[in-house]
């Protein structure tokens, strides 16, 4: 075999996985598998008032764990949040982490953690392999189908101060366990059913675009694409449909696992400049930015993004014309879910542009997008997003 056919090394991180409606119960036991004497319970007031918060707490308490709850989370979790949740846990003597909600409390937790073992400001993690020493045991129940925090290398927290999110990327970042039980999704209202639905896809056509892709990742990402497409629009409009919501859960799991171990690309670069600027809704700035970023990205890895475009089951001609083809069917699927307004509505202006370009296009999530874009280049995407 030539030197040149030899694949590249890559590896593949994934936490302890029990996928299945009735995993949460499952918590008290874990948490005594790792020999908890008191938890810091990560949450937000959303998850609190679905009840899934005192499910946890009081399957800890049957299982004799004392815990504490730290819900001071909001979306887009900020530095300041991390830093007072790591304060709770070592006030606390906490020594196992348990988080219940969706990528907010997820990635909160996940930087209370390795503040708590480190001794350091969130903000000094930022980047790839900057953390030296793993968090406490974490334990995860996500509650939305889509982020996938539960699974991934990835926490991202807003530095309020510069209003921007960093990127902590770093495998110590993987969680322990993830509990995935699909049935904790069923209270999610429609918006953010569709917003977090939509965060899965982009993650598994970013993954799968990846200059990073392998043929696991691939597996994954292809998988997470034809789920996601055939589940979403029927859990958004059907919410305790069990048959969408386990296909939802599958397809956001598939989607996480490519993306930790593939990338992201940018879309992601984008919408962290757009959430950190102006705190808007992570799975929306995803939504809205897909189909421009596939027009922008399609000539640098056509026969990827025809195999996307099979994945959604349309016809790929193998002519130029695939790209636009692909990126109206994104956009019409973004429609039928409920996602049909502009940036400009999200309260957007041109003034904002040139400063999140700029943060865009020093995102380390642009380190494995296809292709390389400009500053401006950037600019006229978002322009395209208005
Ligand atoms: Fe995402």
């Amino acid at each position: 075999m030539a030197a040149s056919s030899k694949p590249e090394l890559r590896k593949f991180v994934t936490p302890e996985i029990v996928l299945g409606e009735g995993a949460l119960s499952l918590i008290g036991q874990y948490a005594t598998n790792f020999g908890a004497r008191k938890v810091l319970m990560v949450t937000d007031h959303g998850v609190r008032s679905a009840g899934w918060a005192d499910a946890v707490q009081k399957m800890l308490k049957e299982e004799g764990i004392s815990h504490v709850v730290f819900d001071n989370v909001t979306p887009n979790p900020k530095d300041h949040e991390v830093m007072a949740g790591a304060d709770v846990y070592r006030a606390e003597n906490c020594d196992v982490i348990v988080v219940v909600g969706g990528g907010s409390p997820m990635d909160c937790a996940k930087a209370i953690g390795i503040v708590a073992t480190n001794n350091r400001h969130v903000l000094d993690f930022e980047g790839m392999d900057e953390v030296l020493i793993p968090g406490p045991p974490l334990l995860c129940i996500p509650t939305t189908a889509g982020t996938s925090a539960d699974v991934s290398q990835f926490a991202i927290i807003t530095d309020t101060a510069r209003q921007v999110k960093i990127a902590i990327i770093s495998k110590t970042m993987v969680p322990d366990v993830a509990l995935i039980d699909p049935v904790t999704t069923t209270t999610m209202p429609t918006e953010l059913t569709a917003a977090t639905g939509m965060d899965a896809l982009v993650h598994a056509v970013e993954a799968y675009a990846s200059n990073a892709s392998s043929p696991l990742t691939d597996l994954n990402a292809l998988e997470a694409i034809r789920l996601v497409h055939r589940h979403l629009s029927g859990a958004a409009r059907e919410p305790r449909n069990m048959q969408h919501r386990n296909g939802m859960m599958l397809g956001s799991l598939l989607a996480g696992l490519a993306f930790s171990n593939a990338g992201l690309g940018l879309v992601h670069s984008m919408a962290h400049a757009l959430g950190g600027r102006l705190d808007l809704p992570h799975g929306d700035c995803n939504a809205i930015l897909l189909e421009s970023v596939v027009r922008f990205n399609f000539p640098a890895a056509a026969g990827r993004y025809r195999a996307v475009g099979r994945a959604m089951g349309l016809h790929m001609e193998g002519s130029v014309s695939d790209g636009e083809k692909l990126a109206e069917a994104l956009a019409h699927f973004r429609r039928e879910v409920g996602i049909d307004q502009r940036l400009g509505l999200l309260g957007v202006t041109p003034a904002h542009i040139p400063d999140m370009a700029r943060k865009a296009f020093h995102d380390p999530c642009l380190a494995t997008n296809p292709a390389q874009p400009t500053v401006r280049d950037i600019e006229v995407i978002y322009e395209e997003a208005l």
